[in-house]
């Protein structure tokens, strides 16, 4: 197995697209990841896929790169993330449109009373009425309107609606409930519109006039659904796949985003049964092995796969995902062209602030290039310059 290692892309944080940023979301990987691979695996007007598509990294950075997004994932929430992010609106719009909203209405708390250990019950009054005024129209300023607004649900700056909370991930009531009293504290009442405009403003910079500059943007296609079976892609119709599947069972991602899935309106029943976090390896196998026979299916000839996973213990032993995949890979039919380990040295202060780091002083992705038919000898220069907000695009 060839494996290819250096600081393919730089280490440094928020380097890309602010858009890019507007959300969390557990397990996501850096827009340079896929902007690596989209710059050299595709070209203008190519379709670039990601199966387990998150909060839609690969999709966003496919536009900005003018190629067309397809878009996947088991969990609703993902679909949402994805479209609001590829089809954004004008700030005027956003302050427009709120203005509109009559979030002042009175509304029964007592079914939401578990709520009340992230929010004042005012903002909790103000955020119901605007999930009910969003409903109302699923057009793509509610949507981005949504979308900043669940950006907003919990984290530990005044920018939130919820008192001191986890950013990452949305604990569970009795969890805030604790993290409250240690804390001595209670929700301070924080008003919703103008936190989602101080948002929206800052998320929006360099995306003015979206389509017109994007206009591959207008073909993706966004959807929800299992990798194992993407009926909605016909045979042999996609140029480059840039993805990182779930690891093992490394996230609970129904627990962490419980709090979007309630804005949104998302009863995880409907998905829980094919959200792959299992816990055995010979079960994430099996479904690895699907999901790239899938994608050999709908990968067109000489089209390129690029898969990222990390290490993972198992059993007591650190098992190295990248080459399974490999593996697996040519048996479906793929050639293996390298791996590649991208290492990022980490700053002083990114270990200040706990970033974890192997013992080397270095992170690493672990990204399996594919190929569906020959692959050429695969070169890969090191930091190629990625797209800034500053950056004419
Ligand atoms: C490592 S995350 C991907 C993160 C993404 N690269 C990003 O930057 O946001 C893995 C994703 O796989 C999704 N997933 C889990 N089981 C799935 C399945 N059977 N089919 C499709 N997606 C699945 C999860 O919902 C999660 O969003």
């Amino acid at each position: 197995m060839r494996v290819i290692k250096d600081e393919f892309w730089t280490s440094k944080q928020r380097q890309e697209f602010p858009l890019h940023y507007i959300v969390s979301y557990r397990a996501a990987f850096k827009a340079e990841l896929p902007d690596f691979f989209i710059r050299r695996f595709s070209k203008q007007g190519d379709v670039v896929l990601d199966p387990f598509g998150g909060r839609g990294t690969t999709a966003l950075q496919a536009n900005l790169r003018r190629r067309v997004a397809f878009h996947n994932d088991i969990n609703p929430i993902s679909e949402k993330i994805a479209r609001a992010k590829t089809r954004p609106v004008p700030l005027a719009a956003i302050e427009r449109r709120l203005q509109k909203f009559d979030l002042s209405r009175p509304v029964c708390l007592d079914e939401h009373s578990e709520l009340l250990a992230f929010y004042h019950p005012d903002t909790l009054k103000e955020l119901l009425n605007l999930k009910r005024e969003i409903q109302r129209d699923c057009d793509d300023v509610n949507r981005f309107i949504e979308l900043v607004a669940v950006s907003r649900l919990h984290g530990h700056s005044d920018g939130f609606f919820s008192v001191y909370s986890f950013p990452q991930i949305a604990v569970l009531p009795e969890a805030q409930r604790k993290i409250n009293e240690k804390r001595k504290q209670t929700p301070p009442y924080r008003e919703v519109k103008s936190r989602i405009l101080r948002k929206a403003k800052l998320s929006l910079q360099g995306a003015e006039r979206f389509q017109e500059r994007f206009p591959e943007s207008l073909n993706n296609q966004i959807r929800t659904g299992d990798s194992r079976q993407m009926r909605w892609i016909e045979d042999e119709t996609i140029d480059l796949v840039v993805t990182s599947p779930p690891f093992l069972d490394k996230v609970d991602y129904l627990k962490d985003n419980w709090l979007k899935a309630w804005f949104y309106g998302i009863e995880e029943k409907t998905f829980e049964e094919n959200l792959v976090q299992t816990r055995s390896l010979e079960e994430w196998k099996v479904f690895m092995r699907e999901t790239l026979r899938e994608l050999y299916r709908v990968v067109k000839p000489k089209g390129v796969v690029v898969i990222e996973v990390g290490e993972v213990r198992y059993k007591g032993e650190l098992v190295n995902l990248d080459e399974i995949v490999a593996t697996l890979g040519e048996e479906v039919g793929f050639s293996l062209g390298a791996i590649l380990v991208n290492e990022q040295r980490f700053t002083k202060l990114a270990n200040c602030f706990g970033v974890s780091n192997n013992e080397k002083g270095t992170n690493t992705n672990r990204c399996v290039v594919l190929a569906k038919g020959i692959i050429e000898r695969l070169e890969f220069p090191r930091h190629q310059k990625t797209l800034s907000l500053f950056e004419n695009i």
